[in-house]
């Protein structure tokens, strides 16, 4: 076979753990073919000798939505070694989009992400409304890495229901179509290659704000009781999963207190995790607030994971938990109780972008480290010895 592309003599680490080796990588019609000894003919020749040939570092969570109309290089990210990110976190999109609702597109991604709606004028040549359409442009704009994007609740909404999303209740033929649409980013999420899927119905989302009597005004059968209010995320519920095979796991992000009287409880918290188990989700993890601007979370460390404890003592479905979990024995202590099977933290791994490895330290293990950084592992550094001593 004629191939495309031929990377000659790098040194290939795979990204599966695995130590690096020597091979050449054949590559026809974008795909990776051939590693080992390729000695076909190709179109175009890259000599690797002395290179890493890898497939790159993943940031999973960015908002380079905009940006990545008007900065090939995706500066924030690729000069940071990050060779693909997702974007869209936070419910907050670009797309779907209706032509006459951009402007109200741009000033949320501007109020809640900080990006300047000047910048977004200048730069953004609107030429989708679907979001297959925001894909292709994507695709076709020039950029120096990868690029995968959710699909935004708030975008979601704002397209289905257009203006009356921000002041009516949505329609059964509004959900329907929301419906629709949680599951076929589900089945495109798959098709990508992604590993988990994990729904959000917790702090805000709009499947919470469904479940919590603080939001959800409803007077159909979608509110009301805790029944009606949970109907229509289990129909989401019911349709992701019918569309996810039961070996990938499948979870939900679900509130265990809205923290403000007449809001959610960790009774309910329980409640929505036994629906979820019954209906044949794998876990849930335990956030909580989110609701009103009013809702003020807890201080105390872990305040989440006691909700935890209490979801996964009654119902027995796996758990995370999320919130003020700092410091590595903090979280051990809480999967090594029982509290929790997981912990994920957001604002410790700010103040720390090594805290996976910090936690390995104080627990007493080593990372497996990129050869970069070896000279600073504790076996090879005299410094960790003050580091540790010091402190
Ligand atoms: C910068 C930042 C971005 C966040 N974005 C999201 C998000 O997209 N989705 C989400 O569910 N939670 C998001 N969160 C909330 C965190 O997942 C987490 O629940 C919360 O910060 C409490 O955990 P912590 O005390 O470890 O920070 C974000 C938090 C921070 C600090």
């Amino acid at each position: 076979m004629a191939l495309d592309l031929v990377i000659r003599g790098g040194s290939v680490v795979d990204g599966s753990g695995k130590p690096r080796f020597g091979a050449d990588v054949g590559i026809k019609d974008g795909r990776i073919v051939e590693i080992g000894k390729v000695s076909g003919n190709a179109a175009r020749t890259i000599d690797a000798d002395g290179l890493i040939v890898a497939p790159g570092f993943i940031d999973g969570h960015t908002h380079m939505d905009a940006q990545v109309a008007w900065d090939p290089l995706g500066t924030c990210s690729c000069w940071h070694g990050v060779t693909s990110v997702v974007m869209s976190n936070c419910g907050f999109a670009l797309a779907p989009c209706k032509p006459a609702d951009r402007e109200w597109y741009a000033r949320c991604l501007s109020a809640v992400e900080d990006i300047p709606t000047e910048a977004m004028a200048a730069g953004i040549d609107w030429t989708w409304e679907t979001f297959p359409e925001y894909l292709a442009t994507v695709e076709r704009l020039p950029k120096a890495i990868n690029y995968g994007m959710y699909i935004g609740h708030s975008a979601l909404r704002m397209y289905v229901m257009g203006k009356r999303a921000l002041s009516e209740a949505a329609t059964e033929d509004d959900m329907a179509r929301v419906n629709a649409a949680f599951t076929d980013a589900a089945k495109r999420s798959l098709r990508i290659g992604f590993d988990a899927i994990e729904l959000h119905f917790a702090h805000g989302y709009l499947l919470h704000s469904f479940v919590s009597p603080l939001s959800n005004k409803r007077n159909d059968a979608y509110g009301g009781s805790f029944e009606g209010r949970m109907r229509f995320p289990l129909e989401v519920v019911r349709s992701v999963r019918a569309a996810v095979p039961r070996a990938v796991p499948l979870g939900a992000r679900i509130t265990g207190s809205d923290w403000l009287d007449g809001g959610l409880t960790p009774a309910d918290a329980i409640a929505c995790a036994k629906a979820l188990k019954e209906l044949g989700f794998d876990y849930v993890d335990i956030s909580s607030g989110g609701i009103s601007a009013d809702a003020r979370s807890p201080t105390a460390p872990g305040y989440n994971a006691p909700i935890a404890e209490q979801v996964k003592r009654v119902t027995g479905i796996a758990t995370r938990t999320v919130g003020l979990i700092v410091t590595p024995k903090q979280a051990e202590a809480i999967v090594a109780e029982g509290k929790a099977d997981m912990v994920a933290l957001a604002r410790a791994v700010l103040d720390n972008p090594h805290w996976g490895w910090y936690a390995a330290r104080t627990l007493g293990a080593e990372v497996k480290r990129p050869r970069q950084y070896l000279r600073s592992s504790s076996t090879l550094w005299p410094g960790a010895a003050i580091r540790d001593a010091q402190g």
